[in-house]
């Protein structure tokens, strides 16, 4: 059975879209129920409303405080029946008590290879550091911002006159890819939080090449 899942954001949606797209190959293991924003306006709800899905927008500047707004969330999410909830792009700090209520089922995807570059404006940090490889992260969430157990990571590298926006849409690429793959192993119960780390059960040995950046150093 595929495992109810609910997609949180606030803005273009782009990561939403690609698990919208996943989702639909037969036999993907998780089956997105609703699209939720905090966000009246972002786009994404009307793509994920072109897709068939229910959405909802529950505006956080309606609610006083971030435990009413979390309420009405976690009563639309429980309306929904979701067992997963991914965060795709949702720009809202959660309470401690929102995360330890979805404990090992909430997971976000963020730009960069955690725990480096938590936070915001990752490619322009990374651009600063003058790192050669980056990348993205998708993870289980905890009480602490961008931190979790890391369930999967793809890697890309820096390229000799890169701004922001061009590393910017080669990670979002990479993102794409990535965030579909590691919500099947979250959904299909292959990838499991034990002792603070995930631990995947892969199904054949994978074969690695390493990314070398530039690749002339290799
Ligand atoms: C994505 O790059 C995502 O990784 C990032 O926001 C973008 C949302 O784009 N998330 C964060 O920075 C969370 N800390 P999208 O709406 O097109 O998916």
């Amino acid at each position: 059975m595929a495992r109810k899942t609910a997609i949180l954001i606030s803005g273009r949606g782009s990561n939403m879209a690609a698990l919208l797209d996943a989702a639909k190959a037969p036999g993907y293991p998780a089956e997105i129920v609703l699209v939720a924003s905090n966000r009246p306006g972002a786009a994404g709800l009307g793509i994920a409303a072109g897709h068939g899905i229910s959405t909802r927008a529950i505006d956080h500047t309606a609610y006083e405080t971030r435990e009413d707004f979390e309420t009405a969330l976690t009563a639309e999410l429980e309306k929904a029946g979701a067992e997963l909830v991914c965060l795709a792009g949702f720009m809202r700090l959660l309470t401690d008590g929102f995360v330890k209520h979805w404990r090992d089922k909430l997971i976000n995807i963020h730009p960069s290879l955690l725990p480096a570059f938590k936070g915001m404006d990752t490619h322009a940090r990374a651009l600063a550091a003058g790192v050669k490889i980056t990348g993205c992260s998708v993870h289980f969430v905890r009480e602490e911002m961008d931190s979790g157990p890391i369930i999967a990571q793809a890697a890309v590298p820096v390229l000799a006159g890169d701004d922001e926006a061009a590393l910017a849409a080669r990670v979002l690429d990479a993102e794409h890819a990535l965030y579909p793959m590691a919500l099947a192993l979250v959904a299909s119960g292959r990838a499991r939080v034990v002792g603070e780390k995930v631990m995947v059960e892969e199904n054949s040995p994978p074969d690695y090449r390493p990314l070398i950046s530039p690749p002339s150093a290799g």
